[in-house]
């Protein structure tokens, strides 16, 4: 599958580093056991770096909530200097940072660099945002007293963040909660830790100062990280992206503290095509939507409705598409889409093919496992809500069409799942679009497109999707407490 890729060298080699980041120290902390980080396109050795446990997440907490003190007391202006500068530095080392971000994710390289434009633009968007974090004035009732309030840091922030978006999802987290005058310790997805920490990297060498931003690379220890996370009553936050079930685990974990959580969890998105709709346009979104980082992202579409009139020109132009896919190494030019990013996440993808073809739905194109992690860009018709892909995200690049008739029967067939992250429909009926936007049980929901996320708008989702909003003029206040100050004696 894979032919003879050289990986690119890096123009800064001292930006792949092989330790963790803890108070601005690169160290192993007299860790021992060390684990392999794997590119998944080869399944070749990339690095080593230690196995981090509860100890050094307690030392790490400790250099976060020493900082704190400092940090949380600097001016919004000074934040947003730093975090312009981080900003800079990311898209200056842009290409060594996608290298990076392909060689142990398998996105490909045009895709990584995509990502890195993305993530660097939250650190833009916070650092504006550092210096607006307002309170407010509250007209008094009692003559001799003021009511103020203000915005304040929570303090330390446990950070938790997964494999499919190695930079963007520690930039949504980690602008935010230094914008506000937060300080973090991050436990980056086990099998992509190198990107997080050539970010730790730059923020060195920007300048943010020492205990400020803390990373824990663990693997066979990411339970213990975990917990020591959410349990330690320093910490005050735990913002997590990854899936409902750990989500829960995390939560449950929290309460004994009562953290504040954000948790951006799994989704199951519909997306919908009335007859109405721009055909090419839908088509030229499914593309980009379903396939996006090979399926492997929790907005992607899971569940695609298309009504029954126009179903089968939307599955021809979509086959046609999904014909010009070429898998491969992420460095590879000819690439369109990589590998997944382990056995385990091919075997989820195969077996929801099998249970789907086993319960009647045709394989219009695709439909097998590849060699390696790679699997064939599918495309699956007749779908059925008794199959396995109506119940949960399949993660990988399936394009399961279901056929519907009418806009009552599609809007319960969408609703009809405990997740309720993203969804996207496609129709020109004004009337229409308003009514199943506002039905849609989902935290976004794009209609005629299907890239709906930037810096700029607000991540979350709704039911066993998550709590909290990331991005956006909303996603500094999930870092921040609301204090009340009752002045008397006026
Ligand atoms: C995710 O898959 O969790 C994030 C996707 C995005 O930011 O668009």
């Amino acid at each position: 599958m894979v032919s003879n890729v050289t990986i690119p060298k890096l123009r800064d080699p001292t930006l792949f580093k092989e330790s963790a980041f803890i108070n601005n120290e690169w160290t192993d902390k007299g860790v021992t056991e060390r684990f392999s980080v794997i590119d998944p396109a080869t399944d070749k050795e990339i690095g080593q770096l230690p196995d981090m446990g509860t100890q050094e997440t307690k030392e790490a907490i400790q250099a976060a909530s020493d900082a704190f003190k400092t940090w949380s007391k600097t001016s919004g202006k000074e934040r947003h200097d730093l975090l312009l500068k981080w900003y800079r530095a990311m898209l200056d080392n842009q290409e060594d940072l996608a290298t990076i971000l392909t060689w142990e994710n398998g996105k490909t390289y045009t895709e990584a660099k995509g990502e890195i434009t993305y993530a660097a633009s939250f650190y833009e968007w916070f650092a504006e945002e550092a210096v607006r974090t307002y309170g407010t004035v509250i007209p008094s009732h009692l003559p001799g007293q003021r009511f103020v309030t203000i915005k304040q840091p929570v303090g330390v922030v446990g950070i938790i963040t997964p494999w499919n978006f190695p930079a963007a999802m520690i930039t949504r987290k980690v602008g935010a909660a230094l914008a506000a005058g937060c300080t973090v310790v991050i436990k980056p997805g086990a099998e992509t830790p190198y990107s997080a920490l050539a970010l730790a990297e730059l923020a060195k060498r920007v300048g943010i100062p020492a205990g400020v931003v803390n990373i824990i690379p663990t693997h066979n220890h990411v339970a213990d990280v975990g917990k020591e996370l959410c349990t330690n009553p320093i910490v005050k936050k735990i913002s997590f992206t990854g899936s409902t079930n750990v989500g829960k685990l995390l939560m449950s974990q929290s309460s004994g503290t009562m953290k504040k959580v954000s948790m951006e969890l799994g989704g199951n998105a519909a997306f919908i095509v009335f007859d109405d709709a721009n055909i090419s346009t839908a088509v030229d979104a499914i593309v980009a939507c379903k396939f996006r980082g090979t399926g492997q992202t929790c907005v992607c579409a899971n569940r695609i409705f298309v009504q029954k009139s126009v179903y089968k020109e939307f599955a021809d132009r979509l086959v046609e598409k999904v014909k010009s896919f070429k898998i491969g190494h992420g460095f590879d030019e000819d690439t369109t889409h990589g590998p997944l990013i382990n056995s385990k996440g091919v075997d989820k993808v195969k077996s929801h093919v099998e249970d789907a073809v086993s319960k009647g739905a045709e394989v219009l194109i695709g439909g097998k496992h590849a060699g390696g992690n790679f699997f064939e860009p599918t495309v699956l018709s007749n779908m059925r809500s008794d199959m396995q892909i109506q119940i949960e995200e399949t993660f990988g690049p399936v394009a399961a069409l279901f056929p519907f008739e009418t806009e009552e029967e599609v809007v319960s067939l969408a609703n009809d799942t405990p997740f309720g992250l993203a969804n996207y429909f496609f129709s020109r009926d004004v009337g229409r679009c308003w009514r199943v936007a506002e039905q849609l049980e989902s935290g976004m929901v794009g209609v005629n497109t299907g890239i709906i996320s930037s810096c700029y708008t607000p991540f979350g989702g709704v039911k066993e999707s998550g709590l909290g909003r990331e991005g956006s003029q909303f996603g500094i206040d999930d870092y921040m407490h609301i204090k009340y100050i009752n002045m008397a004696g006026i």
